[in-house]
């Protein structure tokens, strides 16, 4: 194994030389996957675009290591390809890269199953809002550019819709699983991703705004949503044990406005595994709720982003970490982290993924192990410790050893050249169609290692505005 300073240096070095993409003499976001030759991505393969959903490390890390300008102009990317017109306007860039001298934005019309990410939307004004915090650069944010994109925005998310629920509906696989993986609906990390982002641009429009009192009524709208968002969250998603034994009692089949069971869920709908899996003082956010057929699933993203933005009270970011510790078997293996758990298997796979052999059980976004993912539950940790009012100390202790070994692992991954995944069920092999050098992998260790062992005097970096 490699020093740890070598390896730092390594790491650093491939973000700075080779990962940096540079469009008229200024650095302006990451490549999703450094190649060792010019050739290595076929037309078809898209790793060499900046992806607004894989520099989000890249940002937070550049941030902290003092160079926010690149963060501006990452950001004035972003914003200069929102559309702006049109059914999709307000929406901001899946990725970019330059085709002979102009940028070109893919909203998802020339993706692998014409997904649009959601979630970059979404990014965009959290990574703003940070940037804000970081460098108190308050001209930025007044700029006309800055607030028309930020409305546009929330014009998009605020529009009227079905139902009078707080949620964002989503077609199948429009987050960081792009592939189908019957997460369409309301899945948990557009949720988490939606509150962050309502948050961020009410006090991005607060700073910056040139006419406040015009623009009340778009901060007012979206300090509302993302209220009653996080309560809908709280009441519908928590689950723990007592939540669930609950649920098993309630009756069906009722109708009106005063029911318990208002998703009309069967007792037959809940799996036997989370008896083990919540224990007696586990706690998360599922998957997604939906009439009958919640998705009881964990996503370490979407419950690590919650704890981290606040959505979770303070105990209940305690009953979170319980759990990945007392999991830690399943969600860190041989590398830390599992993207969600349990995979589909069977004819559950075959129809709900249409057969889709990246996604085999245990492999990629269908259980798979993701490097990337670490240094999310370590800052979550983290603020959590900074912040809490009661720590738990045997609860500390465990946690803070399962980080070490996290930590541990991913010191190994130079020899495994930075692979985007490894396949499950214990993480242990690399991913059959792993990506090497993948720039998430590498600027997450460094985020790791800022996280547990720079004595990270910034772990608020990612907390939102106060109410
Ligand atoms: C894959 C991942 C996606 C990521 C992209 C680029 O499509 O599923 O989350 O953004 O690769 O790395």
């Amino acid at each position: 194994m490699q020093n740890l300073d070598t390896l730092l240096q390594s790491a650093r070095s491939l973000l700075y030389d080779r990962a940096l993409v540079s469009y008229q003499g200024r650095s302006i976001g990451a490549v999703a996957a450094v190649s060792k030759q010019a050739s290595q991505f076929h037309d078809d393969l898209n790793y060499g675009e900046i992806f607004v959903r894989d520099n989000v490390p890249v940002m937070v890390y550049l941030l902290l290591d003092g160079r926010s300008e690149i963060v501006r102009h990452f950001l004035e990317c972003c914003i200069g390809l929102q559309a702006s017109v049109g059914p999709s306007c307000g929406v901001f860039p899946n990725s970019f890269c330059e085709q002979q001298g102009q940028l070109v934005a893919d909203y998802g019309q020339r993706a692998i199953g014409r997904v649009c990410a959601f979630d970059a939307s979404l990014w965009v004004p959290i990574l703003a809002w940070m940037y804000e915090q970081q460098t108190r650069d308050r001209t930025w944010v007044s700029q006309p550019e800055v607030q028309s994109a930020l409305k546009r925005f929330l014009a998009l998310v605020l529009r009227p819709h079905f139902r009078p629920t707080p949620v964002l509906e989503v077609p199948d696989g429009a987050f960081m699983i792009d592939r189908p993986l019957d997460v369409w609906g309301s899945p948990l990390e557009i949720q988490v991703l939606l509150y962050g982002a309502l948050r961020s641009t009410a006090a991005l429009l607060q700073l910056g705004s040139a006419d406040l009192a015009a623009d009340e009524s778009w901060v007012i709208a979206a300090q509302e949503r993302a209220k009653r968002l996080r309560q809908y969250l709280l009441k519908y998603y928590w689950i723990t044990s007592r939540t669930i034994q609950k649920a098993r009692q309630q009756p069906t089949e009722q109708y009106g406005d005063r029911i318990a069971n208002e998703y009309n869920v069967y007792p037959e709908v809940i799996p036997a595994w989370l008896q083990d899996w919540l224990g007696d003082r586990g706690g998360y956010l599922m998957g997604n709720v939906r009439t009958g057929r919640p998705d009881f699933r964990f996503f370490t993203l979407g419950n690590c982003l919650a704890a981290l933005f606040g959505i979770l009270t303070e105990q209940q970011q305690a009953h979170l970490f319980q759990l990945m510790v007392q999991n830690q078997q399943e969600l860190v293996g041989q590398m830390p982290l599992r993207i969600c758990h349990p995979p589909l298997t069977g004819a559950e796979w075959q129809i709900l993924t249409g057969f889709d052999p990246k996604n085999r059980p245990g492999c990629y976004h269908n259980g798979g192990h993701w490097p990337c993912l670490t240094w999310f539950w370590a800052i979550a940790f983290r603020c959590y410790q900074s912040q809490a009012k009661a720590l738990d100390p045997d609860l500390e202790v465990a946690c803070q050893h399962v980080l070490q070994n996290c930590y541990s692992r991913l010191q190994l991954l130079p020899q495994q050249k930075w692979a985007e995944y490894f396949d499950g069920p214990s993480g242990r092999w690399v991913g059959q169609q792993s990506r090497n050098y993948q720039t998430w992998t590498f600027v997450g260790f460094l985020l790791t290692h800022y996280c547990l062992e720079a004595n990270a005097p910034n772990v608020q970096i990612m907390r939102l505005p106060e109410n």
